[in-house]
């Protein structure tokens, strides 16, 4: 679409404010799987973060029926609550629309309806109000998510794990994301969905496994290692998940489930910390031993487990360790303000014909050289 107001905006913004230098106050919109969330960031001119407003509307009962996310359901869903939740987070974060600096809107990767939604409610607020757009990738999204809480500069190494992502990542800034190693199957959570589903858990699956894995016996049920040892830094959870998924068909009782549940959650913990240490090994060596920072971000982190490995492979690798806080852990806007506002002090904006994506990795260069890690549930686990 051809729209004057939001051309040649660039690092200029509305064309009177130098957007490189100023403080930013950015509505943040994300509707690419089951939650509708908006948010407005405070981003200071000297990279200080505030979080003014998070809202995030979950659909888990609309789906819940169905054991997993239905695409249909989602995206009518969104329609209906966008507007209420956009509002809201305004309200909450007491400012009004000529306080706002830009809007940024997940553009995908995720259920194409549902990005949609988002991006075409992010493309009218930015019309009404003469504002500059940003389209966000959701992954960068999840790539920042820790930066609201701390102050972790650039570069650091990212484990990304959610439900349709299992990826490691060197961040070396906005745009600047060079992929180590993904999924080669399954990402992590939609393990932990699948087996949980398949152990009559309710869905979302990850969180009910954690809590029925408390007091079961991981060693009661030995499950398959995959790629352990092996080259490189790819993650594969399609056997584990198989095996699971057969044993879960016989167990019995619920003390057979506790354990179930504490195998799949020390096998899935273990594979990332085993893979993620070897990164971080390759990462060190990369760095000269400097800059060695570590995060972890996505619906996975939220697990309390994989959260205390992790931290504790980072600690043996001597890396510091952050992760963001859980309410922004699993998908959220203020991550998505935040990346946009990121980008809107580079002077990154975008035009009114920013196109939804399904698919679209952080990486675009590792994933044209490796097509096969491109698919999955949400799109791009690569
Ligand atoms: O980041 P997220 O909200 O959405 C995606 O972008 O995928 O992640 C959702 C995923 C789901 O697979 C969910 O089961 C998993 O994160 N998850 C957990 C926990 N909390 C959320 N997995 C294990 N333990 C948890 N506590
Ligand atoms: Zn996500």
């Amino acid at each position: 679409m051809d729209c004057p107001l939001l051309q040649e905006r660039g690092a200029s913004g509305n064309g009177m404010t130098d957007l490189t230098t100023s403080d930013l106050t950015v509505l943040g919109l994300e509707t690419s799987c089951d939650e509708t969330a908006a948010a407005v960031v405070r981003r200071g001119a000297d990279g200080r973060v505030e979080v003014l407003s998070s809202v995030i509307a979950s659909q888990i009962a609309e789906h819940a029926p169905y054991g997993g996310v239905v695409p249909e359901i989602a995206a009518r869903s969104h329609v209906e609550a966008i507007d209420g939740i956009a509002r809201q987070a305004m309200a909450e974060a007491g400012i009004s629309f000529e306080g706002l600096s830009g809007v940024a809107a997940t553009a995908g990767p995720g259920l194409i309806g549902g990005v949609m939604v988002g991006l075409s409610f992010g493309k009218a607020v930015a019309l009404a109000r003469g504002l500059p757009l940003v389209a966000v990738n959701h992954l960068e999204g999840h790539a920042v998510s820790a930066r609201l809480a701390a102050d972790i500069p650039y570069p650091f190494l990212l484990l990304l794990v959610s439900g349709g992502h299992c990826q490691l990542l060197e961040v070396g800034g906005i745009g600047a994301c060079t992929r180590l190693g993904s999924t080669i199957d399954d990402a992590a959570g939609e393990a932990f969905d699948k087996i949980a589903k398949a152990m009559g858990l309710p869905y979302p699956g990850g969180p009910a496994l954690e809590k029925m894995a408390v007091g079961g016996k991981p060693e009661a049920f030995p499950l398959p290692r995959a790629l352990l040892g092996r080259e490189g830094y790819d993650f594969s959870f399609s056997g584990l998940k198989t095996a699971a998924g057969r044993i879960a068909e016989k167990l019995t009782d619920d003390a057979q489930r506790r354990d179930l549940a504490a195998a799949v959650q020390e096998a899935i913990a273990r594979q990332l910390t085993e893979r993620t240490g070897r990164a971080m090994t390759a990462y060190a060596r990369k760095h000269d031993g400097r800059d060695l920072r570590f995060v972890v971000a996505g619906g996975v982190a939220a697990n309390k487990t994989v959260r205390a490995r992790l931290e504790a492979t980072a600690s043996d690798a001597g890396f510091s360790f952050d992760a963001p806080p859980l309410i922004y852990c699993t998908d959220n806007a203020a991550m998505i303000a935040l990346a946009g506002a990121e980008r809107l002090a580079l002077g990154l904006t975008d035009g009114m014909d920013a196109a939804a994506r399904p698919r679209w990795p952080l990486d675009a260069v590792a994933a044209a050289a490796n097509p096969t890690h491109a698919f999955g549930r949400k799109g791009a686990k690569a």
